[in-house]
C-alpha cells in the first residue's frame, strides 16, 4: 500500500526513517507510542497512522488526557451507566465503544494517573472494557494510539507511570525529532506555511533574504513546527515589502540567538575590559543612549563618531577602531549563537577573516 503522508512536510532523513516506520507499521494493529517535543507534529503523525490503516473508514477518536479532569476522564473513556454518581441522570457510552472498529488517541498519556492507568492496561490486554457502575464487561475492537511529550522512561522510574502498562503501549515507539534537528526541513516548512498563509490573505508570495534564512536554520525553535508556524503566520501579516528581513523577526528570536551565544559573551569583557567607561558611555553605546551628549538623529540615520569623542574617551584611532571592532564582532557571534558562519553573514566578512581577527585578539 502507498503512504500516504498528506500534509506531513519534511525530507529530512530523521523524518524519513519515521516516515518508514509509519509505513510498516500502520497497517497492523499493533500498539504504538508518539513521543517528542511539544509541537514536533504527533497528533498529525498519529491521524496519518490512522489514515493508513485498515481501519481508515472506521473513527479516530482523539481524547487529551491532560486537558480532562481526572474525575471525568474514566466515565470519558470508558462510558456509565445510569447512577452511577451524582449527575449520571442516563447511561452513556465512552470513547472507546464510540471508537468500535477504529482508533482511539490517546494524547497526552503521560498526564494519565495511576488508577485509570491499570484499566487502559487491561483494556490492551483483554480487549475488554466496564462501564463505570456497571456490572458487566463490554468487548471492543480498537486499536490505541497514544503520544507523549514527557520521557515515560524516566515517569516510570519516578513511580508516576506503570512500569508493564509503559513495555505494553510501547511496542512500536515512533520519535518525533526535534525541528531543530530536522536540517533543512525548516527552511522548507517555513516557506511552506508562508505561502499558505500568504495566499490565505490573498498577498503576493513573501520571500527570506539570505540572512533570514540563516536566521531560521541558527534559532532552536523550542516550540517546534506549531512555533515555526506562528511565526510565519505573524510575517504574513506584518512584514512590508515582498522579502522578509531580520528586522522582521520575532525579537524573541533575534535575541536568543544573542542569549545562546553565552561564550562569546564572556570573551567580551577580555579585550575591552580595559577600555574607559567613557568609551562604552559616548563612543559604542547603543543609539538611543546617545541622544544624553549629542541631539538625536534623523530617524535612522548613521552617528559618525567625531574626534571629540576620541578625546573624550582618551583615545588614538587605532585603539578605538579595534574597540569598535571587537564590539561588533562580540555581537555578531552572540546574534548567532556563536556560529562563526553566520556571525561572518552579519558582518559582512568571510569566515576565515573573521577567525583570524579573533585569534589576533585571543577571542577564539
Ligand atoms: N511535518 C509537518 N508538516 C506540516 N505541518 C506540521 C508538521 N508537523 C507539525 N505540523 C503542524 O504544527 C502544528 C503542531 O502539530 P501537532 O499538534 O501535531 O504537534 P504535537 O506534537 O501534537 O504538539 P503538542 O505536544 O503540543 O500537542 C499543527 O498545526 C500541525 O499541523
Ligand atoms: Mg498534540
Amino acid at each position: 500500500m502507498e503512504l500516504n503522508t498528506d500534509g506531513i512536510i519534511g525530507q529530512s532523513t530523521t523524518l524519513a526513517s519515521v516516515f518508514r516506520m509509519l509505513g510498516k507499521v500502520a497497517p497492523t494493529d499493533s500498539t504504538v507510542l508518539v513521543t517528542g517535543e511539544s509541537g514536533t507534529g504527533k497528533e498529525l503523525l498519529v491521524r496519518a497512522l490512522h489514515a493508513n490503516s485498515k481501519r481508515a473508514a472506521k473513527p479516530f477518536v482523539p481524547i487529551n488526557c491532560g486537558a480532562i479532569p481526572k474525575e471525568l476522564l474514566e466515565s470519558e473513556l470508558f462510558g456509565h451507566e445510569k447512577g452511577a454518581f451524582t449527575h449520571a441522570i442516563r447511561s452513556r457510552s465512552g470513547r472507546f465503544e464510540l471508537a468500535d472498529g477504529g482508533t482511539v488517541f490517546l494524547d497526552e498519556i503521560g498526564e494519565m494517573d495511576l488508577a485509570l492507568q491499570v484499566k487502559i492496561l487491561r483494556v490492551l490486554q483483554e480487549k475488554e472494557i466496564e462501564r463505570v457502575g456497571g456490572n458487566g464487561v463490554k468487548k471492543i475492537d480498537v486499536r490505541i494510539v497514544a503520544a507523549t511529550n514527557r520521557d515515560l522512561e524516566n515517569e516510570v522510574a519516578a513511580g508516576n507511570f506503570r512500569e508493564d502498562l509503559y513495555y505494553r503501549l510501547n511496542v512500536i515507539p515512533l520519535h518525533l525529532p526535534p525541528l531543530r534537528e530536522r536540517g533543512g526541513d525548516v527552511l522548507l516548512l517555513a516557506r511552506n506555511f508562508l505561502e499558505r498563509f500568504c495566499g490565505k490573505k490573498n498577498r503576493p508570495l513573501l520571500k527570506f533574504s539570505p540572512l533570514v534564512e540563516k536566521i531560521l536554520t541558527a534559532y532552536d525553535w523550542p516550540g517546534n513546527v506549531r512555533e515555526l508556524e506562528n511565526v510565519m503566520e505573524r510575517l504574513s501579516i506584518l512584514a512590508d515589502g515582498d522579502t522578509v528581513q531580520p528586522d522582521d523577526m520575532p525579537p524573541k528570536i533575534l535575541r536568543r540567538l544573542g542569549d545562546i551565544g553565552a561564550p562569546a559573551d564572556e570573551t567580551a569583557d577580555t579585550p575591552e575590559a580595559s577600555t574607559p567607561d567613557e568609551f562604552t558611555r559616548v563612543v559604542a553605546a547603543p543609539a538611543q543612549d546617545r541622544t544624553e551628549t549629542r541631539a538625536r538623529p534623523p530617524a535612522g540615520e548613521f552617528v559618525w563618531p567625531v574626534l571629540a569623542d576620541l578625546e573624550r574617551a582618551g583615545m588614538d584611532l587605532k585603539t578605538f577602531l579595534d574597540a569598535a571592532e571587537s564590539r561588533l564582532m562580540d555581537e555578531a557571534l552572540a546574534r548567532s549563537g556563536n556560529v562563526k558562519n553566520l556571525a561572518a553573514e552579519f558582518l559582512g566578512i568571510k569566515r576565515t577573516t573573521l577567525i583570524e581577527k579573533l585569534r589576533k585578539r585571543n577571542m577564539l
